[in-house]
């Protein structure tokens, strides 16, 4: 039988109802790309095993479906008629798409002027209310916590915990895809910390070994890293511009648990990773999905990471096309010419 989606695929390690009918987009099941180039350019002559958990090739183009297949069904299977989420644009898109197909109104919170673009435009596609606030995520996260104490509406963000359970399933297929045993290090970008939580989740029920966990957050925006709150956070990775995250305590404790370092990177720092990915394996990500290779560059060159004959795995959590506008102002220019093949040779052989 061909793939049906996370829930159906690890139906025996969830808490599902027998008779729960799921909502599915066939999320799940991303590859797991090997990356040497990219390794040798990290740790020359290390041997490290780097793979890449390609997790925007989800059916919204990121990570969040797995976690929404989840919550979604769970919500039909309560009565649901409306759910809702602040979001810094793919948890939005995810819970659009997955409340279209199961016939239920979805309202998404966006901070103003700080989601990327094909994120806006598949939350609008999908058919969610869409409501720009002025204001920044963590505000957004607050009135929608609030607005559930007084109204009948299921909020979707992953503070509900069948969002982690849905997410968990990333670490299983990273087991699966490894032959049976987890890496080394798992590395990720932490914004809300919702998906570093589900995956130290996982790794602990599948009972097949626990990797160390590396986390990343950008400089401007690290409020694990630093212990304190941040009021107004900033990056141009627009995904994790989260400055008090809601699953701060479960991070901590996945970070003790597995002996694993959080270190912040800077916006330059994330956009090299994010070159790298793109130029030198052909993996094309939104540039907070570069946060986790940025960490683990970072954290090799400074010695507190000893690649040698270790396996990693970095999670790409969205896909690039996401943020069009950041891969645009990041590149060079296209080349312009006359419609002419001798002025292209000319180019060809300059
Ligand atoms: N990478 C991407 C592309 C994201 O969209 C997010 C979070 C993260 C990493 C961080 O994951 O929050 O579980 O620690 N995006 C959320 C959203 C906040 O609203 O889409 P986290």
């Amino acid at each position: 039988m061909s793939w049906q989606g996370v829930i159906h695929q690890y139906r025996d390690y969830l808490p599902f109802d027998a008779d729960v009918q799921i909502v599915t987009l066939n999320e799940g099941n991303t590859p797991l790309v090997a990356a040497p180039r990219l390794a040798e350019l990290i740790a020359p002559g290390a041997n490290l095993r780097l793979f890449l958990k390609y997790e925007g090739l989800n059916p919204t183009g990121s990570f969040k479906d797995r976690g929404m297949t989840a919550a979604i069904t769970q919500a039909v299977a309560e009565g649901s008629k409306t759910v809702i989420c602040a979001s810094t644009g793919n948890t939005a898109a995810s819970a659009a798409a997955y409340a279209a197909r199961a016939g239920l109104r979805c309202l998404v919170l966006v901070p103003e002027g700080k989601i990327a673009l094909g994120k806006l435009a598949a939350c609008l596609a999908y058919g969610a209310d869409v409501i720009s606030i002025d204001g920044s995520f963590d505000e957004g996260l607050d009135m929608v916590r609030a607005i559930v104490e007084r109204q009948p509406v299921t909020l979707v963000n992953s503070i509900n915990p069948w969002r982690l359970e849905g997410q968990k399933t990333g670490s299983f297929e990273i087991i699966d895809q490894l032959g049976g045993q987890a890496p080394d290090w798992h590395c990720l970008p932490v914004g809300n910390a919702g998906n570093i939580s589900a995956y130290w989740m996982g790794y602990k029920q599948y009972g097949k070994g626990l990797p160390r966990v590396l986390g990343g957050q950008a400089t401007g925006s690290a409020p694990i890293v630093t212990g304190k709150v941040v009021e107004k956070p900033e990056t141009l990775a627009t995904a994790i511009r989260i400055g008090n995250p809601a699953r701060w305590r479960q991070a901590l404790e996945a970070l003790d648990e597995s002996d694993g370092i959080i270190t912040a990177v800077t916006d330059e720092k994330i956009l090299e990773s994010w070159h790298l990915l793109a130029k030198r394996e052909g993996v094309f990500v939104e540039p907070a999905s570069a946060t986790g290779v940025a960490a683990l560059k970072q954290q090799i060159e400074r010695g507190a990471i000893d690649p040698t004959n270790k396996t990693a795995v970095c999670v790409l959590t969205g896909h690039g096309l996401k943020d069009p506008g950041t891969a645009v102002d990041q590149a060079t220019p296209p080349i312009s010419m006359p419609a002419d093949i001798d002025a292209l040779e000319n180019y060809l052989t300059s």
